[in-house]
């Protein structure tokens, strides 16, 4: 556990220092916590690959900590796109835009574009600063798992795959960046995350819905992803209907008013404030998968702000829809 280290001047500086040196430092931003490698150094980025086992054909993205930065990386920055990141950055927003070509292709799978985005979190500013080159990194996760929200998450994930593990508590924020393709008229939605579309439509104008299941816009949108150990079902039925389920299964999400005491109930958000939901969403089913259960079972929650974010997660994490029968889950073809 010696890889994992509280944020401290000095381990901020030995941090940057790897970063620098080709190697790979996880750390955490106001999301989750990404891996990172130095952006211009293609080994070290080919990496990050390695450590997550990642397909090569899914792209990451470049983390800056100023907005000039970006002319080491955009070829071109369209004014919607140049709006949003005026409005947004820092903070859990990426835009994707022609890359220029000194950009390697490792860190975009080939495409003529790159993802960018300014984070937040302060422990992410000051490494990107320190390290004085922008920083490419996806969720530090396994590929395929949960993403991360605390350090130690990391570390049982990726272990002695990372070379240093910045500990800064929990992420604020839960879910990963809203990802947005920007054209020179069109914005296209690729990813729901920390910025809900109302927010970004306010600034823009109408954003398409893009990145639905295997889209080839963004490779890494994939159908099965963010998924927990346990196989995770998306509920549909009444929440009466929750009382007969007999087997090991859990409800995550609500507020909850139905005594189902023989089940452990996870609610994300007493008041159901659905940022606070998503704040929680991944470590409580990281929390969950370690418990031996059969099942998770989540309930659907209200597809806006923060929530189109919940249930793309969820959606991606789960085997399917289910329903009760006799007792017991039985999965149901369609959503609807
Ligand atoms: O909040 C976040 O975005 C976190 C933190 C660490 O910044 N990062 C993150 O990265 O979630 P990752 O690699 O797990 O997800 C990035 C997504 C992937 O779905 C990838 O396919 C897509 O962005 N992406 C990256 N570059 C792209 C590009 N040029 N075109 C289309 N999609 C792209
Ligand atoms: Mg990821």
């Amino acid at each position: 556990m010696d890889k994992i280290v509280k944020v401290s001047r000095d381990t901020l500086a030995r941090a940057a220092q790897i970063i620098r040196e080709g190697g790979l430092v996880a750390f955490p931003t106001e999301t989750v916590y990404g891996l990172g490698a130095s952006a211009f150094l293609p080994q070290a980025v080919a990496r990050i690959f390695e450590a997550k086992k990642r397909p090569r054909f899914d792209p990451l993205i470049v983390h800056i900590a100023r907005r000039d930065e970006v002319e080491k990386l955009f070829s071109t920055f369209p004014p919607k796109a140049q709006l949003l990141a005026e409005q947004f950055w820092p903070g859990p927003l990426t835009l994707i835009c022609p890359k220029k070509k000194e950009v390697p292709e490792i860190v975009t799978a080939g495409l003529s574009t790159v993802a960018v985005r300014m984070p937040s979190h302060p422990v992410a500013l000051e490494l990107i600063t320190r390290a004085g080159v922008p920083i490419a990194a996806p969720s530090a996760n396994r590929f395929g798992h949960v993403s991360p929200t605390r350090a130690e998450e990391v570390f049982s994930d990726l272990g002695e795959a990372v070379d240093l593990i910045l500990d800064g508590g929990k992420t604020p924020v839960g879910v990963e960046s809203t990802v947005l393709l920007v054209e020179e008229e069109r914005v296209v939605l690729l990813r729901p995350g920390g910025i809900a579309l109302e927010e970004l439509e306010k600034v823009v104008g109408k954003i398409e819905i893009g990145g639905k299941e295997e889209s080839p816009l963004s490779p890494g949108t994939l159908k099965k992803h963010y998924a927990p150990q346990v196989p995770l079902y998306l509920f549909k039925g009444k929440n009466e209907d929750l009382k007969e389920l007999t087997e090991n299964g859990i409800v995550v999400l609500a507020p909850f008013p139905l005594d189902v005491s023989r089940l452990k109930v996870r609610v994300l958000s007493e008041r159901g404030d659905l940022r606070e939901a998503a704040a929680f969403l991944f470590s409580t089913l990281r929390e969950l998968e370690k418990t031996p259960l059969r099942a998770i079972v989540a309930l659907p929650v209200e597809e806006k702000g923060l929530g189109r974010a919940v249930m793309d997660r969820l959606r991606r994490a789960a085997s399917g829809w289910a329903q009760i029968k006799a007792g017991k889950l039985i999965l149901v073809d369609k959503e609807e």
